[in-house]
């Protein structure tokens, strides 16, 4: 957007001139497109005129997707594009239902033919279309390589430069849609035809007949295929051109004249004509004896009366005679060769205008609209620019003419819209200072005054009137003018750069000296009556139409050139006057056609001249910045808080309070009635940026109370969504609960009647129950299962599952029993084993036992017994496996004495428990029996035979009595001979074949004392039961 533009306007410039603070300088104007030409940005606005500055390189922006892009958008939203332009007129014709024309003007080569061609594009592809508007777009458009080919040239400047001037109007009907077009050509530069400097070409046509045409068109039309052949195509001698196809070219024209409806009668005496024109070219004179031009060789008029459909003898006769009225009476009058050279050319010339103009009338039958119903025009306006050589002929005055002509236009319209919009708006104008260049205008075409009309006379006039009688008469006349010069007229210092022949115009574009020479006859543009009644009685279509028979008739003397230049100007003035203008101003940034190259001299001199400075005076002489109410306010409502985020009333009462409030001083703005208006750039760049700080501070307002309704907003989803899910959930439930019920309900009644039928077989009705316990009752079981080996309890079975039961209860105590015994070690095993060993020997046999059981059994001997002195008494093979404190009684006497007993693999120790010293040893293989009682008492009897060497029977008490006896039963693998006395007393043998006796008595204390008898052993009576 121009707004957006603002933000980036010291990047690149400013898109719209206007808004250049320093509009007065050439230089920031300078500045300003150059910056943006070398980011290739061609395009800057001045105001709603385009500036356009040919790139020379083929740039991106003129694809479909741009023609879209530009469609139906605000002007300035845009970066500047021509498609804006032809956009904003196309809607401008349609919505105000008005005529429009854009005119499009620069120096040769700037770009004003490619802008035009870009322009038709556009409208013909983003306007209302069907098939009938297809037909007359492809014609529309496929009238400019025919226009091109023929009035088009290469010259210095430009390859494809254009020689004529051209205004196209395209009708629209009321829906928008292209129905039909017009074409007015200007001032063909027809001198070309016989003459082009080096360089330079004649027009394209020529070079692609001779190179596209076949062989067989080409003899038809008597032509070598070379351009260097012909006197009309080799003197610039560049007919080939490294930018210019001319074979392909020729096929588009053929192309394009079919699609254009031309009958192939007519484009075939077209190329005759052209052929014609090269033939005559070629044709030479000679002088004869008379001092009369003779055509050297006669065979090539043969040649040309056959092209052109005339007679050879009158041709020939035309072009070396001319028929003179002297009296009433005709005479033949012969031509020097000089005077037939020239009558030569000037049919040249003529034939190929006149073709030219007959061209277009046909193209004009073609896009002829027949329909009589409203239309509307856009007028394309592609015309020469200002011209100024090292040397200026008649030429360069006429197009020099247009130029001041639309230049007046040009400031009198923009001057004139822009004191409208005011007037409109209610703003009172303020005259704005600038050159008005009608009065170098007026020294033109003025009638009587003017040049134009003094050339006239002179061409007119009776007598010598030549090119310098011309001059002087033009001193005479108009010598006073302050913008009119020559050498006479100067001062010393301005006669040296004027010469003798020459005049100078002060244009408003700059000073251009013209030469005279040429100016009669060039105005004259005589083409003897002889060679046009030759042509008038042709037999072709074309050359009868452009010579007709009733100018021949006709006494009056034709218009001159220049008249009918003047004539037509003033009626292009009048058709441009009367529609709405925009305007595109061609640069050319280099004379070498570089596309990298910005030459400040040369864009300086064609800013000046285009008047562009001027523009922008006239554009900023009030007001630099306009925009409707609307537009402004909602742009920058944000900056004032009356009026932000909406005003309530009128947008003209809410620019005032924002302005206000802004500080806007006096006099740098001004309401109007629909538009605001701010008179200088900075004031706008002020509130611009305010503008960016506060967009910026207004997203973040924005972003986060967007971010609290978007959070908001899906908490209420959420919420919303919880209920209808808790509301589903709990019916979900509800389902679950009442099937569960059904199907318990089932289940308890297929229960009771299991039940009540269980004792039954099998059947229907309980096989389901029967399962039921079945399994339940080895779900217990396995749930319940004893972990312990000492744990007798099992779940207790139903009637139908004892034997069941029974089976796991022993299997499980098996596999119990498996899992200890794999878990008991070696020495536990042994433990287990004594203990085994024990109850073997004692359970339910010696009171006192049961009680033993929960001790366990001493496994090592006891350190602290064995003394040194012990150990060395036993043999180094045996081992030593237990040992315990006892007392042994005298079998004699009955002593008490303290002893160590040891046992080792192969005996029995007593040691004497003091000293150490050894008091018995029992082998265990002599030993006989172990006795003792049932009673709780601790005696026991070691029995061992008794010889002379061995003390025989050993009575032993033992505090650990089961321990010691089971351990000796079971080192010395005896527990076969452990007795168990059962009556109360034991007899056990003493020294010399004698025995003794021990009695047991149940009493209070344990106790062994002597008695006549023998020992007597005192039991707990604890141990009684
Ligand atoms: N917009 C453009 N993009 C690319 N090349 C361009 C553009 N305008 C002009 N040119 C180049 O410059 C040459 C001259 O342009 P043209 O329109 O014929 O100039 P003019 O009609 O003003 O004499 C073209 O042939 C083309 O090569
Ligand atoms: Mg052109």
């Amino acid at each position: 957007t121009m707004e957006g533009a603002l933000t980036a306007r010291d990047r690149v410039g400013v898109q719209d001139l206007v808004l250049l603070e320093d509009y007065q300088s050439e230089t920031a104007f300078l500045n300003n497109i150059k910056k943006r030409f070398k980011e290739k940005l061609i395009y800057t606005y001045i105001g709603s005129v385009l500036v356009s500055v040919n790139p020379y390189q083929q740039l991106g922006f003129y694809t479909p997707y741009h023609m879209e892009k530009y469609q139906g958008v605000n002007f300035y939203e845009m970066p500047p594009h021509v498609y804006a332009i032809a956009d904003n007129t196309y809607r401008s014709m349609r919505n105000e239902s008005s005529n429009q024309c854009i005119l499009i003007s620069g120096e040769s080569g700037s770009g004003k033919t490619e802008a035009s061609k870009y322009i038709l594009q556009y409208l013909s592809v983003c306007s209302a279309s069907n098939e009938q508007v297809e037909y007359i777009k492809s014609r529309l458009l496929q009238s400019n390589p025919v226009l091109e080919a023929f009035g088009n040239a290469k010259t210095h400047r430009n390859d494809n430069s254009s020689r004529f001037g051209k205004y196209m109007d395209i009708e629209f009907d009321y829906r928008g849609a292209p129905v039909g077009g017009h074409i007015l050509n200007y001032l063909l530069e027809r001198s070309r035809v016989v003459h082009q400097a080096s360089g330079e070409r004649n027009f394209h046509i020529f070079y692609q007949l001779l190179e596209g045409a076949d062989d067989v068109l080409l003899s038809r039309l008597m032509l070598t295929k070379s351009p260097d052949k012909y006197a009309y195509t080799n003197q610039g001698k560049c007919a080939k051109v490294s930018s210019i196809c001319d074979r392909r070219d020729f096929v588009a024209v053929q192309k394009a004249l079919k699609v254009l409806d031309f009958s192939p009668k007519n484009i075939d005496e077209l190329f005759c004509i052209v052929a014609s024109v090269l033939h005559l070219g070629n044709v030479t004179f000679t002088q004869n004896e008379d001092g009369h031009a003779v055509v050297e060789r006669q065979h090539e008029i043969q040649k040309i009366a056959n092209l052109l459909g005339c007679q050879y003898e009158q041709l020939l006769q035309a072009l070396t005679h001319r028929t003179i009225e002297a009296n009433k009476e005709k005479m033949q009058s012969p031509l020097t060769v000089e005077q037939a050279l020239y009558a030569r050319d000037a049919l040249s010339k003529a034939i190929y205008g006149r073709m030219f103009d007959w061209l277009v009338s046909n193209l004009n039958r073609s896009l002829t609209n027949k329909d009589l119903m409203r239309k509307n025009v856009i007028g394309l306006l592609d015309i020469y620019g200002f011209e100024i050589f090292k040397s200026n002929s008649f030429e360069q005055f006429c197009i020099n003419f247009c130029n001041e002509k639309l230049q007046q236009l040009f400031i009198e319209l923009t001057l004139k819209q822009e004191q409208e919009e005011y007037r409109a708006e209610g703003i009172e104008w303020e005259p704005v200072e600038y050159f008005n260049n009608k009065i170098i205008c007026d020294l033109v075409e003025e009638r009587h005054q003017g040049i134009i009309d003094i050339l006239d006379e002179e061409c007119l006039r009776p007598g010598d009137a030549s090119d310098n009688t011309f001059l002087t008469k033009m001193e005479e006349t108009v010598g006073k003018h302050p913008h009119f010069i020559t050498h006479a007229l100067g001062n010393s210092k301005l006669r040296k750069t004027i010469g003798y022949e020459e005049f100078r115009l002060v244009h408003y574009a700059g000073e251009v000296t013209y030469s005279v020479k040429g100016f009669l006859d060039k105005n004259n543009d005589l083409l003897y009556r002889d060679l046009k009644v030759a042509m008038s009685e042709s037999k072709h279509d074309i050359i009868k139409q452009a010579f007709p028979v009733t100018e021949l008739a006709r006494l009056k003397r034709p218009e001159t050139v220049g008249s009918q230049f003047r004539t037509s100007l003033n009626r292009l003035m009048d058709i441009l006057m009367s529609k709405e203008p925009s305007y595109v101003r061609c640069i050319k940034p280099n004379d070498a056609k570089m596309s990298d190259r910005f030459d400040e001299t040369l864009v300086r001199h064609q800013v000046k001249y285009l008047g562009l400075m001027e523009n922008l005076r006239v554009r900023r002489a009030g007001f630099a910045y306009r925009r409707t109410h609307e537009i402004f306010l909602n742009r920058y409502k944000s900056l004032c808080p009356s009026t932000w985020p909406h005003y309530d009333g009128s947008p003209r009462k809410g620019v005032d309070v924002l302005c206000k409030y802004l500080d806007y001083k006096e006099g740098e703005y001004r309401l109007g009635k629909t538009k605001v208006f701010i008179r200088f750039p900075r004031t706008l760049f002020a509130t611009e940026d305010a503008f960016q700080i506060r967009k910026h501070e207004l997203a973040t307002i924005i972003q986060s109370v967007f971010r609290g309704w978007r959070q908001k907003k899906m908490f209420m989803k959420m919420r919303d969504a919880v209920t209808l899910l808790s509301a589903q959930w709990k019916k979900v439930l509800a389902i679950r609960l009442r099937e569960k019920r059904k199907k318990a309900t089932v289940n308890i009644r297929k229960f009771i009647l299991g039940f009540m039928t269980r004792l039954q077989p099998r059947c229907a009705e309980n096989t389901e129950f029967l399962d039921y316990v079945r399994y339940s009752y080895l779900m217990r079981v396995k749930n319940h299962l004893p972990t312990s080996v000492l744990d007798k309890s099992f779940e207790h079975a139903p009637a139908a599952l004892e034997e069941t039961g029974a089976l796991l209860q022993k299997l499980n105590m098996k596999n119990l029993t498996l899992k200890y015994v794999k878990s008991v070690t070696p020495q536990r095993k042994a433990a287990m084993e004594e203990k085994v060993l024990a109850s073997a020997i004692f359970r339910e046999k010696k009171k006192g036992y049961d009680e033993s059981v929960g001790n366990p059994f001493q496994e090592k001997p006891r350190v602290e017994q064995l003394k040194p002195k012990m150990l060395a008494m036993i043999d180094a093979g045996e081992q030593t496996l237990y040992s315990c404190s006892v007392t042994k009684y005298d079998r004699h006497g009955y002593h008490p004495r303290p002893r160590t007993l040891i046992l080792t693999s192969t005996a029995t120790y007593l040691f004497d428990a003091k000293d150490g010293k050894l008091k018995q040893k029992i082998p265990h293989q002599e030993l006989t029996g172990i006795s003792t009682s049932s009673l709780g008492d601790n005696v026991f009897v070691l029995h061992a035979p008794s010889d002379k060497k061995e003390k025989g029977d050993a009575i032993v008490q033992s505090t650990f009595v089961i321990e010691t006896i089971t351990k000796l039963a079971s080192i010395a693998k005896k527990d076969k001979e452990v007795k168990i006395v059962e009556n109360s007393s034991i007899v056990h043998d003493m020294a010399g074949g004698k025995h003794g006796r021990i009695d047991y008595v149940v009493g209070n204390d344990v106790s062994v004392t002597k008695s006549k008898t023998g020992l007597v052993v005192v039991s707990y009576l604890l141990f009684v039961v």
